[in-house]
């Protein structure tokens, strides 16, 4: 299973990077937003820090503008993976750069179908939004156990990439149901680190060596 932060903050990136467990990065126009920065000079930092894929959004809502942006957007680093919203425009421009062989990770999942679209097209990543269903009243682990049981269904290769996650619970179960990928905000990850008992047993031990070694 893979690792991805899903952030915009090269701070937090660089930070996350010194836990070696980082596979790669996702960014949404919102994410970037909050950096105050262009997209282009946040993606082109985030490439310089992790060896892996880097998610980078375009913007357009037409076929042709977002194959246009997609070509400047593949040009900052061959990392760099083309984000597609799940509409219409934007399967076909999936299906577009499938056949040339550039990696897209399609966005804004929310149905078992919008995921069967995006395989057919050829996606790298589908991206279910796990947190943004639950808020609105349904089980969006739901949704990743039904997309693996499709694509498993007819060997599809399109990664189930679990986004909007919010808590150590839907990476726990993320992982249980069989998602290839979550990505999650830094702090997400990095609670995953904590339990109280690993903390007191850590202290027992160095209690327990400090008196024996006095
Ligand atoms: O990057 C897409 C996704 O992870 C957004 O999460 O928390 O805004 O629903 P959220």
């Amino acid at each position: 299973m893979k690792f991805f932060i899903d952030t915009g903050m090269v701070e937090e990136i660089k930070e996350a990077a010194k836990w070696g467990i980082i596979d790669g990065v996702t960014t949404n126009p919102s994410l970037i937003a909050k950096t105050g920065r262009s997209q282009a000079d946040v993606i082109k930092e985030i490439c310089s820090i992790i060896d892996g894929p880097i998610s980078a959004e375009v913007i357009a809502t037409d076929t042709e503008g977002m194959l246009s942006e997609a070509m400047e957007i593949a040009k900052w680093h061959d990392n760099v993976v083309i984000k597609l919203p799940l509409t219409e425009e934007g399967i076909a421009a999936c299906a577009k750069l499938s056949e040339q062989g550039v990696k897209t990770n399609v966005t804004l999942c929310f149905s078992p179908n919008q995921a069967l679209l995006a395989a057919k097209a050829g996606a790298t990543y589908i991206s279910p939004f796990i947190g943004r269903l639950d808020d609105a009243g349904h089980d969006g682990m739901a949704l990743i156990e039904e997309i693996r049981t499709i694509y498993d269904n007819f060997g599809f290769t399109t990664e189930i990439l679990a986004a909007s996650i919010r808590n150590s619970t839907h990476v726990r179960d993320a992982a249980i149901v069989g998602s290839d990928v979550i990505t999650a905000p830094y702090g997400v990850l990095k609670a995953l680190y904590k339990h109280p008992l690993t903390d007191k047993g850590l202290a027992a031990f160095l209690a327990d060596h400090e008196k024996a070694n006095k």
